[in-house]
């Protein structure tokens, strides 16, 4: 009891010490264009932010899709047939400078630092299939990552997402301000959950299912999300859904032990099987 009280002392100290270096940080944060003032704004409101990698015209984006469709085809096929819980498969492309160049483009770390309001850190980029599953588990449970006090994630679709294929979902962050009630009790009910995640019906008697966000959309759909200050999940899903996980967080962050997860071996590293294949052809 007496260490969570010290714990709980010493999180409020270091929140305090951020938002005082936010305050510092803030003459030296970058300047950004109108349309990119209109990205951070929306996600100060709701949390999320939708565009198409069309709109958002990055100068490497059609290297980043040709290097995408490329590693999708170099991902096995897995036997998870017979599985109740389709984990999703996940390859750490991070190593591949088509998606290193593009997740570091000058503009999307401006409006990223401008949002985090510190200096920032790209710390890398999943590859990710998510399978079919008609029940809620892993990341299908809404949740907040906990990476780092503010992160921005930013999701690209690889493939058309529609409701069968699972679309991204949230709550925006307006109806859930930390002074309403109903913050308290979805936060009381992942604290019960140890933050796993709680699923639609607990969240359905707290929020209705009317303010949910969904967010199909056809393949190259980005999408731009706190996913520390907004509650989320993927939907359940009966067809496959391929993306680009990107992440982005403080320099350093609350939690650094949590990110190394997109450049370290937790997954497979693309860099490393493109190099196997190669040496496997010198045979
Ligand atoms: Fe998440």
């Amino acid at each position: 009891m007496l260490n969570t009280i010290k714990n709980k002392i010493l999180a409020l100290y270091s929140d305090l010490v951020c938002q005082l270096k936010r305050w510092q940080h803030a003459k030296n944060l970058p300047a950004l264009e109108k349309r990119d003032r209109l990205i951070l704004d929306t996600l100060k409101r709701d949390g999320v932010y939708v565009t198409t990698l069309a709109d958002l015209g990055l100068n490497s984006t059609s290297e980043l899709l040709k290097a995408a469709s490329e590693q999708l085809l170099r991902m096995k096929n897995v036997n998870n047939e017979h599985l109740e819980q389709k984990w999703p498969q996940i390859h750490t492309v991070t190593g591949l400078p088509e998606f290193s160049t593009w997740g570091t483009e000058k503009r999307l770390l401006n409006i990223i630092e401008n949002y985090i309001g510190l200096p920032i850190t790209f710390h890398g980029v999943h590859l990710r299939k998510d399978f079919p599953s008609d029940n809620q588990f892993g990341t299908l449970l809404w949740h907040s990552d906990a990476e780092d006090r503010r992160i921005i994630k930013i999701f690209i679709y690889l493939n058309d997402v529609e409701e069968k294929t699972g679309p991204f979902e949230y709550i925006p962050r307006s109806l859930t301000s930390i002074f309403s009630l109903k913050y308290w009790r979805l936060y009381y009910q992942l604290w019960k959950s140890s933050y796993m995640g709680i699923d639609d019906e607990e969240v359905k008697k707290i929020i209705s299912k009317s303010a949910w966000k969904s967010c199909p959309g056809a393949a190259c759909t980005v999408i731009f999300v706190d996913t520390k200050n907004t509650l989320h999940h993927g939907t359940v899903r009966t067809k496959t859904r391929s993306a680009l996980f990107f992440c982005y967080t403080a320099n350093p962050p609350e939690r650094p032990e949590l990110c190394t997860q997109y450049w370290d071996d937790t997954y497979p590293r693309a860099e490393l099987l493109s190099l196997s294949d190669i040496e496997k052809s010198l045979v």
